[in-house]
């Protein structure tokens, strides 16, 4: 189906565009009065992401009221260690929380590749849905973690500080942790295709976790493996967002991906030398700028629009926005974006 608002994918391309596309990482969820409550409605997050209509519902639910230029699937990063063999339970106002988690060689052989058509069914017809819904209004972003941010939620078992466990493990046993690391990685490129297949647009990896290994770890365990993802997925432009990987935007500037998503303390024209001209750049407002002022948030954004000018650029913050963000405040940074 044609796309009518197809701006995202038109800058990606290096196309002509009437202006800069806009959309926010997390901007499905507890900002919006209207999502929670949907999220009320029903037991939990976890029911509402399974239940393909109002995970639907939800993914709308910023294009109408915010007016992004682009959705993004309901879901969670943390569906595929589920769908390899070990689930998760959100825990209210803590996050993620796995009962079970892989400590070792022994440990995978609870684990399986997912088959997304089985273990993931419900993301793929809440995609099925959704695009019948939007009717070609903006494209439709599916996701993944990167392989080494799950890996990390699977040998933690919940989020942490430090992730001690998950960083030991790199180091006392990299045999296992590259076999745990690889079972990912395929699981990822089966989920991401049928993602794409279902009616995703475009899919964003996101390795949230980037930051926290030493530039050497982060080439081997997790660049890697990103890069295995990239030159697996031609269907449709792919995203590569690492927090906090600074140290890597030279190498991340050569993988196979499409546009790279800068956080907010990567500065700008660096960022842009760096990687070069090629790919899109993607970001990268401080989330924390839409506490301010509307003087300062109008400020703020445009400053970070001056920087991106003369190349292609989605603008974005630099991390999903933070729950108690007045939904106001989104949709003047939005304006702003649209207005420059
Ligand atoms: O971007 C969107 O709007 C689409 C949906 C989406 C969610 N999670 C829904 C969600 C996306 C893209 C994610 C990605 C995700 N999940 C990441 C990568 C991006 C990032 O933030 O770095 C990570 C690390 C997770 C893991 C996760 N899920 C955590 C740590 C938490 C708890 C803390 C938090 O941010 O809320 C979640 C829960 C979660 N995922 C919620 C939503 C809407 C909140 C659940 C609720 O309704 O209570």
């Amino acid at each position: 189906m044609e796309i009518k608002n197809d701006l995202i994918l038109r800058a990606i391309r290096g196309e002509k565009i009437e202006r800069t596309p806009v959309w926010l990482m997390r901007q499905a969820g507890r900002i919006l009065p209207e999502y929670r409550a949907v999220r009320n409605s029903v037991s939990g997050f976890i029911e509402l992401a399974k239940t393909p209509e109002l995970a639907a519902e939800v993914t709308i639910q910023p294009v109408d009221l915010l007016g992004v230029d682009a959705a993004i699937i309901f879901s969670d990063i943390l569906v595929i260690p589920e769908a390899m063999g070990l689930p998760y339970e959100m825990v209210e106002k803590k996050g993620p929380w796995f009962p079970s988690t892989v400590n070792g060689p022994s440990d995978l052989k609870k684990l399986r590749i997912a088959n997304p058509q089985e273990d993931l069914h419900y993301v793929l017809e809440a995609i099925k849905i959704t695009k019948k819904a939007l009717n070609g209004r903006v494209p439709l972003i599916g996701f993944a973690g990167a392989p080494w941010t799950i890996f990390a939620y699977m040998v933690e078992g919940s989020g942490s500080k430090t992730f001690s466990k998950s960083r030991a493990a790199l180091y006392l046993d990299p045999e296992f942790s590259h076999k745990l690391l690889d079972m990912i990685t395929n699981s990822t490129i089966k989920y991401l295709k049928a993602q794409i297949t279902a009616g995703a647009n475009l899919v964003q990896v996101f390795d949230s976790w980037a930051g926290i290994l030493p530039p050497s770890h982060y080439a081997e365990f997790s660049l890697q493996y990103i890069e295995k993802i990239c030159n697996a997925i031609t269907e449709v432009p792919v995203t590569v967002f690492a927090k906090g990987a600074y140290f890597a935007r030279e190498a991340l500037g050569k993988i196979n991906c499409d546009t790279i998503g800068l956080d907010w303390n990567m500065d700008i024209k660096e960022s842009r030398t760096l990687i070069g001209s090629e790919k899109a750049l993607q970001g990268n407002l401080d989330p924390a700028a839409l506490y301010g002022s509307d003087k300062s948030i109008v400020a703020s954004t445009q400053n970070m629009m001056k920087a991106f000018e003369g190349s292609k650029h989605i603008a974005n913050l630099g991390h999903g926005v933070y729950p108690d963000i007045d939904p106001e405040k989104v949709k003047l940074f939005i304006q702003t974006v649209k207005t420059y």
